[in-house]
């Protein structure tokens, strides 16, 4: 079987892809945006609202370098197919939690359009959430087209496809530890 965990390129769909951020500066990342919110979070902890699937691996990694007491649980959408954001956003799994009068951190893997976490926030807003921010191990602001701006952000990037530590392509990719970019967009 085809070893990809170390791999300096990888091929997707007939595509090249090359290391664009390495785990370790991943890591660096995750633990000074976890500061962040362990600092903004000292009175109350909020409800952790992982986005699956992507943010799984990020939320999993941010979610143990959070010290205090608190609580994580999982929503799911699709907007994504290939590498072109359909545009439309649909509810996969829905949130069960009574939210009325909680804070809410969500955890996305990448803001993009900003169209799933625009709706996502509306929604919260509308249970009745008290206070609703928005984490991300990535964020596209050149491709932003809503106000869903990030209050946590690991990296900024170009508006470029990536994938890798649970970023996918049709699925696949999730498991890199690594953050791929297309090897012509890395030139
Ligand atoms: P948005 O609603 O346009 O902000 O897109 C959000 C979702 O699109 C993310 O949660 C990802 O699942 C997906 N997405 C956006 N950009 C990329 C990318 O470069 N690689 C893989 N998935 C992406
Ligand atoms: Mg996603």
């Amino acid at each position: 079987m085809e070893q990809l965990l170390i791999m300096e390129k990888v091929t997707y769909q007939g595509l090249n892809f090359v290391p664009f951020i390495k785990n370790d500066a991943i890591q660096a990342e995750v633990k000074r945006v976890a500061a962040e919110i362990t600092r903004d979070f000292s009175e109350e902890p909020p409800l952790f609202l992982c986005v699956l699937t992507g943010a799984f691996v990020f939320a999993a990694d941010l979610f143990r370098n959070i010290p205090f007491n608190s609580e994580i649980t999982f929503i799911r959408f699709k907007s994504y197919e290939g590498m072109k954001s359909t545009g439309q956003v649909k509810e996969v799994i829905g949130l069960h939690e009574d939210i009325s009068g909680r804070s809410i951190v969500i955890i996305e893997d990448i803001v993009d359009t900003g169209t799933t976490a625009a709706q996502l926030i509306d929604t919260l807003k509308a249970k009745g959430a008290k206070d609703v921010r928005l984490a991300t191990l990535l964020y596209k602001p050149d491709s932003m087209k809503t106000n869903a701006t990030p209050d946590y952000v690991c990296f900024n990037i170009p508006s470029k496809f990536i994938l890798g530590y649970g970023l996918d392509i049709d699925g696949l990719a999730r498991n890199l530890p690594d953050i791929y970019i297309l090897e012509e967009d890395a030139k």
